[in-house]
């Protein structure tokens, strides 16, 4: 790696200085100076993490199975339906691909970042070492979008899946208490209500943040097992249902559009594919942990690469399957594999399908945690959030404090919002940070030419140029309300950032 340059920082008073690392200063007309946008070095990256306090406990298998464990969700097991039925029809397939060519660029440059800076924060960290403190803020902050929002939104897939298990046992829980206010719900009579608040959702949510709190081994351990029992089910649900596969229902493959945008038609397969995005979420979870990693240059390229491989081959067989066994217009509804199955006759397979979706949600809960709280715990460590988030517990060396909140405030926000606003918003804060890391891959290859990169991004700068276009195209075609919701989030994490993230992060880097 090359040695940091020294930068000459210039002071009010016309002295110059020289900084340790790029710090600009700018000189307002009034006060003292202020630093605008440091870029921290990538030596000091690696410094820090270095002495993290986290147990490095997990090798390439622990690393490729968190991803799955964050890719296979709500996503393909809840989204599926809504996409296929209100936006794409039988193109969900089409949908899907275009959201697995997204991701597959945005994740080799993932994978280029995560050897290249081994260290807990994933897209946030680098936009930390590319484009400066401010664009990791907004990354930092929009993450929250990602991560602990998309806890709470499988959360909510979960509760379908679980709610409609219990029903199949004769233990169906009281129908206003499995979905937040003002989402629909079907009672027992067959007559349509609203819920009062989702509890099943807020039970995984805070079990969930439990576990973690106790240790990543352990949650390591569990989430391999579960891994396994969701990636089968998966397999088994297109080995039994390919048979039964009609020509009829993916006839016609793009049904005309509506005449309004998103429903059906072209602009449904692109508003498919934002929604589908979803789905394929998750891979970067495991640069997340690359402060965890034995030995992350290696492996966390192939845990991000391997998991999102063998997501995408599985989903698309999946959708093609769905679609073929059940007319879509069937699919609107919280168990849509469920709802495959049935349409197939092979009623020994679902409840294996709820089975697999209650204990394969649980874990993709469980990394999306794991996720938010090691990007929190990289946020106060560089003082951009308080101390509080950066707390190990002495016993479990785990960030607890930060896992405590995380739980609670995921919990409260499952048990509240209706699943649609959730995921299109977690899509949304999502395509924005592939968009920017994209962007962060060109940026550091031209900043930092000779840095030591244990993994290169292939074809530069067609893959990110490409992968910052699709993604973006994506995002172009979610509704104006979630537009709306993400514009809200962002004016508020600038607010946060201008009167105490920004004054603590200069604080911190002076103590150090
Ligand atoms: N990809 C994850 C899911 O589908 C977030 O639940």
């Amino acid at each position: 790696m090359p040695a940091q340059r020294a930068h000459v920082a210039r002071t009010s008073r016309g002295q110059t200085a020289h900084a340790a690392h790029r710090i600009v200063l700018v000189t307002p007309s009034h006060g003292p100076p202020v630093p605008s946008n440091y870029v921290k070095p990538l030596s000091r990256l690696v410094r820090d993490a270095e002495h993290a306090p986290l147990a490095r406990a997990l090798g390439p298998l622990n690393l490729t199975t968190l991803g799955i464990g964050s890719i296979i969700g709500t996503g393909i097991f809840v989204l599926t339906g809504t996409a296929a039925s209100q936006h794409a029809g039988p193109a969900l397939v089409l949908s899907m691909i275009i959201a697995a060519v997204g991701c597959v660029f945005a994740g080799l440059c993932y994978a280029e970042l995560a050897a290249m800076i081994p260290v807990a924060g994933s897209a946030y960290t680098y936009a930390y070492a590319t484009t400066g403190e401010l664009f990791a803020w907004i990354i930092g902050w929009d993450l929250i979008l990602e991560y602990a929002l998309s806890c709470s939104t499988v959360a909510v897939g979960w509760s379908g899946y679980a709610s409609s298990f219990l029903r199949d046992l004769g233990l169906a829980l009281p129908a206003q208490l499995t979905a937040a206010p003002g989402a629909p719900v079907t009672f027992a009579d067959g007559h349509v209500g609203v819920g009062l608040v989702n509890l099943p959702a807020m039970v995984i949510v805070l079990l969930v943040a439990a576990l973690l709190t106790v240790g990543i081994k352990k949650s390591a351990n569990t989430n391999t097992a579960l891994v396994i029992v969701k990636t089968l089910v998966l397999v088994l649900f297109v080995a039994a249902g390919a048979a039964y596969v009609r020509r009829e229902n993916l006839t016609p493959f793009i049904p005309a559009n509506t005449g309004e945008f998103g429903h059906f038609g072209w602009s449904g397969v692109l508003r498919g594919a934002g929604v589908m995005f979803f789905a394929y979420i998750g891979f970067d979870a495991v640069s997340t942990a690359a402060q965890e990693s034995r030995n992350p240059q290696k492996d966390l390229p192939i845990g991000i690469l391997a998991s999102l491989a063998i997501c995408t081959v599985l989903f698309i067989a999946v959708a093609i399957v769905l679609i073929g066994i059940v007319p879509y217009t069937r699919l609107n509804v919280a168990d849509p594999l469920a709802v495959g199955i049935d349409a197939t006759g092979l009623t020994w397979l679902r409840p294996l399908v709820k089975i697999g979706a209650v204990l394969g949600l649980f874990s993709t809960i469980l990394v999306q945690m794991i996720g938010q709280t090691r990007i929190f715990y990289s946020m106060s460590r560089d003082g951009l959030l308080p101390e509080v988030f950066g707390r190990v517990h002495p016993r479990f060396r785990t960030p607890h404090v930060s896992t405590i909140l995380t739980g609670t405030v995921c919990a409260l926000v499952a048990g509240f919002t209706p699943i649609n606003i959730l995921s299109e918003l977690v899509s949304m804060g999502t395509l924005l940070a592939f968009v920017l890391v994209c962007i962060g891959i060109v940026v550091l290859r031209r900043t930092n030419p000779n840095a030591d990169r244990p993994f290169r991004t292939p074809w530069l700068p067609l893959v990110p140029i490409l992968g910052a276009l699709i993604c973006a195209a994506q995002m172009v075609a979610l509704p104006w309300p979630t537009w709306q919701r993400l514009i809200i989030w962002l004016v508020i994490g600038m607010g946060v950032y201008l009167f105490w993230s920004r004054a603590n992060a200069e604080r911190t880097r002076l103590a150090s």
